[in-house]
């Protein structure tokens, strides 16, 4: 398949991607020449059955894990093959990750969880303190700051995440099954923060789900089987509207 164009067209470009482990003396083929472009602003659901390799392609977009072969450009830049430093750089700057699990750190709260990617840049606590005042204002829990993650509700806690993993800006939302441990109804609200902060930010999204009615909520929809893109809902209808406003993005 050759649906990419210049990379400096789109957020990010996969051409060709493998990725193989080595398991135990043999070896394990996971991801086995994926393309994919996302376009800036762009929403998109990763689906497919367990053991697809949709984690590993997320780990591989967002620079946490390196590919075999293929290549992939974020905003233009190569990042396959750039050193582990040079990498950390680019993800801090440019990609926010939510996991499954939220990772927070028990020892802060919730403000400073979401202070904390800035706080690590070496930012100062008065710099970071509006954005992050701002970002858990926007997912509904400005009356939550001073809790601890032991005193939130899981729903509250994803929230954090969330917001922890925008605080910096990014250009780029990757989300591994966020909502794989909330009830309907709590997912219900972070899938539609999803949609509120792609509308007010113009962040592109890529959330892997099992959720088939978040997944059909999406503008775009990848289908991963085996290792190969079986499905992608964009080359089976029109290109949709650009999601977002080019609003600024200043932080
Ligand atoms: N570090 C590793 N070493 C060896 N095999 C691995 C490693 N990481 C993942 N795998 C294998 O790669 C395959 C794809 O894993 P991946 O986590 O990407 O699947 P997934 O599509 O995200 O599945 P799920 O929906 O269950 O999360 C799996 O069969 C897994 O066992
Ligand atoms: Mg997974």
């Amino acid at each position: 398949m050759t649906t990419h164009g210049s990379p400096s067209e789109n957020l990010i470009v996969v051409e060709a991607l493998v990725k193989t482990f080595m398991h135990m003396g043999r070896k394990l083929d996971v991801l086995r020449g994926i393309d994919l472009t996302i376009a800036q602003g762009e929403v998109m659901a990763i689906v497919g059955p367990s053991g697809a390799g949709k984690s590993t392609l997320l780990h591989c977009i967002g620079t946490l894990d390196l590919p075999t072969k293929g290549r992939i450009w974020l905003d233009g830049e190569e990042i396959t093959g750039l050193a582990g430093a040079k990498l950390a750089a680019i993800r801090n700057r440019s990609i926010g990750f939510v996991f499954q699990f939220h990772h927070l750190l028990p020892e802060f709260n919730a403000l400073e969880n979401v202070m904390m990617p800035g706080l690590i840049q070496g930012r100062s606590r008065a710099d970071m303190k509006k954005p992050a005042q701002e970002l858990l204002d926007e997912v509904g829990l400005s009356e939550r700051a001073t809790h601890r993650p032991g005193e939130l509700s899981g729903g509250e806690q994803q929230r954090v995440a969330l917001a922890r993993a925008l605080v910096l800006n990014p250009k780029l939302l990757l989300a591994d099954e966020p909502t794989g441990n909330l009830d309907t109804a709590t997912s219900d609200v972070m899938h539609q923060l999803f949609f509120d902060i792609n509308a007010r930010h113009g962040t592109s999204i890529v959330v892997v789900t099992h959720n088939t009615v978040l997944a059909n909520s999406m503008p775009r929809v990848v289908r991963l089987v085996d290792g190969l893109l079986d499905r992608d809902t964009k080359d089976a209808q029109a290109p949709a509207e650009p999601q977002a406003p080019a609003e600024s993005r200043d932080a």
